[in-house]
């Protein structure tokens, strides 16, 4: 029996790369995206279930544990991938991209996490990687949001090692440092940052005197 894989943010970046290795694994593999035509390479393999998954939507979070359980009768491991990143000045952040930033990297992940547990207890197994970030072991200017939603991811599951290793279920995670994946291009630039164009702005090279 095939071992049972599910994927948050499987549309690009890391989670399409994560996907694909699993599937040449010989997994199951459940990949879940915000917007199910985003990674066509992905629907044309075998063993891969493309399925609608915002993490910030717990309905979808059910329908996709749903499916996998009736399906498959198995969850083996959880990677929650998505996120993203929300930067600039924090005085100039608003409130709703302060909460954006952690609905998507730590509550998101937080309800996909409970959502395998009951299964994953019940079969005394399972893995759970939270991909977190270099970001979430040190501070960094201007990326106070994002750094802080992956330092509390670091904390959560480094709590969650004692708390699920009592039912067999191991959980870690992955810190990368910076990739060229949609991630850049991705970036939540606080409203005044955008203003003042702050991508945009180029350092004048000095002339050599
Ligand atoms: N690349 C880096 O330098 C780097 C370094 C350290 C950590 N990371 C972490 O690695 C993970 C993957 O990022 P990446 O580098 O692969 O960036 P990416 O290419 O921008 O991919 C991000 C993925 O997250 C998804 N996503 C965003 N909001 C979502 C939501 N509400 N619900 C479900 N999916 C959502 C995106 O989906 P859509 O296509 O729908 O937008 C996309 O599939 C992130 O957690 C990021 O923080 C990246």
């Amino acid at each position: 029996m095939k071992k049972v894989v599910i994927i948050t943010g499987a549309s690009r970046g890391f989670g399409e790369l994560i996907a694909k290795k699993f599937q040449k694994e010989n997994f199951q593999v459940i990949a879940t995206m915000r917007n199910i035509n985003s990674c066509p390479s992905l629907k044309k393999l075998n063993n891969v279930d493309i399925k609608k998954l915002d993490v910030t939507l717990k309905s979808d979070i059910k329908n996709v544990i749903d499916f996998t359980i009736k399906k498959y009768n198995r969850i083996d491991v959880l990677i929650n991938n998505a996120g993203y990143g929300a930067f600039g000045f924090l005085e100039e952040a608003s409130d709703e991209e302060i909460r954006n930033q952690f609905n998507v990297n730590y509550f998101g992940l937080i309800d996909c996490i409970k959502g395998v547990l009951p299964q994953m207890r019940k079969q005394k197994d399972g893995v759970i990687v939270n991909i977190s970030s270099i970001a979430g072991r040190f501070g960094l200017p201007f990326t106070s949001l994002y750094n802080s939603s992956k330092f509390a991811v670091e904390g959560l599951t480094e709590c969650l090692h004692y708390e699920l290793s009592l039912f067999g279920i191991d959980i870690k995670t992955v810190a990368p440092g910076s990739f060229r994946t949609g991630f850049h291009d991705s970036i939540n630039f606080t409203e005044d940052e955008k203003k003042r164009g702050f991508r945009c702005r180029k350092r004048k090279s000095k002339k050599s005197p």
